[in-house]
């Protein structure tokens, strides 16, 4: 059964937030029209155009390598571990490096998903019934909607899941079920880095925190919002603003009216007009694909710098450990956790522009590397703690012992690696997966 409660929360209208004008850095990344654009990961955006989905590499080439074609539509897209879930039309994709599948998510629920979103191993689901939770292979209904009237849900810090609907605005969550606004239609929700939800409503912007709702009018009425790590994008009719540190700041005035928008993992606004895809930064960031701070290395990983307006950039330079080191034609670097040595290490990285603008990165990051495992010790606990549940003798990949495991072994270690396993649930520690490579590269011992 469905309960609505009212939010207990006081709701303060405010005036307008300050407005300040802000120099972006506008680049194209596409030349025409796209019906639909995402940027689901660091460094590539995924462009819908005529039924073709593509991804376009955040590289000063603006590469585009095709991901499926005869794609009706393209209503959301969220990252999974380093997966990608794509909710195109009646299907539900999984978009990895090793290519598209269809989600066995998808086939559990049986619907069309309009909706995704992904927060720490749960997914949710939006469809025209209503909005599910996915995790560990489970999915659970959480909120149920006749009208079919659900807009984009999304996941805040709290785990609180917001939809925009026709009639409002409703939250579920495990702790509280559901929460509800009533009486305005919203439009889009977001949620910034900080955990707040912002709400797009024909009155104006309303956030919302654990402290209570506050209603700001807007110059212009929204039609989407993006959160960013430090506030979010308002995309007007022909503007874009960002609402930051209590004020609003008036990016681009485009004259051209939005088609489509979205905004990167590195916080950039995407706009699609009839005539391009832009991509709008405020100040000029050095993007860093492939690492970020704190991460935790098991693995070979590639990096790359993708520095906004690469073409105008004069100098680029890279330190590991404080010592130079040379990129290749792509502007990536191999950083190997097992050259390195496990422990702290840091990976910093300074751009000059052809202007004198500079930005520098300091990422750093731990390496764990395991010199011996067995499958005893080690892969068989790993096995029975995450995997044996669902791979039985009556699944397709049956891994029941140490030679499944070997026979499937490059399987298994691209599939935990890029997050697909275990499904939908957490991906595996790096330390699980420093576990798998150092098995192998043992020669697959027993004990
Ligand atoms: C909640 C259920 C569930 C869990 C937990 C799970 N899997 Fe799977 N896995 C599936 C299903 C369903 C499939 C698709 C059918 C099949 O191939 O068996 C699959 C497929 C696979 C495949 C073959 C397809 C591919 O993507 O390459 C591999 C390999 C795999 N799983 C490895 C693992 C490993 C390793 C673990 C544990 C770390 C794990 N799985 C945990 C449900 C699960």
């Amino acid at each position: 059964m469905r309960v609505v409660l009212t939010l207990p929360w006081l709701l303060v209208a405010c005036g307008g937030l300050p407005i300040k004008t802000v120099d972006g850095t506008e680049e194209q990344l596409i030349d025409g029209a796209v019906d639909a654009v995402f940027a689901p990961q660091v460094g590539s955006v995924v462009v819908l155009r005529d039924g073709n989905l593509s991804a376009v590499d955040g590289g000063a080439a603006r590469s585009q390598s095709l991901i499926a074609t005869g794609v009706g539509a393209l209503h959301d897209a969220a990252p999974v571990g380093p997966a990608v879930l794509l909710a195109t039309d009646g299907r539900l994709l999984t978009w990895t490096e090793s290519g598209l599948a269809e989600s066995p998510t998808g086939s559990l629920l049986g619907e069309a998903v309009t909706a995704v979103d992904a927060v720490a191993g749960r997914v949710a689901l939006g469809t025209d019934s209503g909005v599910f939770l996915a995790h560990d292979g489970l999915v659970e209904q959480v909120l149920v909607e006749g009208d079919g009237a659900l807009g984009e849900g999304r996941l805040d810090a709290q785990g609180v899941l917001w939809l925009a609907t026709d009639d409002g605005a409703l939250g579920w969550s495990a702790a509280e079920g559901v929460v509800a606004f009533d009486n305005t239609a919203v439009h889009d929700v977001a949620v910034s880095g900080d955990g707040t939800a912002w709400f797009a409503t024909d009155g104006g912007l309303l956030r919302l925190r654990r402290s209570g709702a506050k209603r700001f009018d807007l110059p212009e009425p929204a039609v989407a919002l993006h959160g960013t790590a430090d506030g979010v994008w308002v995309v007007t009719a022909e503007h874009a603003w960002r609402v930051t540190g209590g004020n609003l700041e008036e990016v681009w005035v485009g004259g051209e009216p939005v088609v489509a928008s979205g905004a990167d993992r590195s916080g950039r606004l995407l706009l699609a007009t009839n005539a391009e895809v832009r991509r709008i930064s405020v100040g000029r960031p050095l993007v860093v694909q492939g690492l970020a701070a704190g991460d935790a290395l098991a693995g070979p990983t590639r990096v790359r710098m993708l520095p906004t307006a690469a073409d105008r950039v004069t100098d680029l330079s890279v330190t590991l450990d404080g010592a130079a080191v040379t990129l290749d034609a792509d502007l990536a670097l191999r950083v190997d956790p097992s050259a390195l040595g496990a422990g702290e290490h840091e990976l910093s990285a300074t751009a000059t522009w052809d202007d004198g603008v500079e930005d520098s990165v300091t990422l750093p990051f731990s390496s764990t590397v395991v010199a011996y495992a067995t499958w005893t010790d080690d892969v068989l606990p790993l096995h029975q703690d995450r995997c044996a549940v669902c791979h039985q003798k009556d699944t397709a990949t049956v891994l029941d012992g140490p030679e499944a495991w070997q026979s499937h072994f490059d399987a298994i270690l691209a599939a935990t690696t890029e997050g697909r396993m275990p499904l939908q649930g957490a991906p595996l520690e790096p330390i699980d997966l420093a576990v798998l490579a150092a098995w192998r590269d043992n020669g697959f011992p027993l004990e």
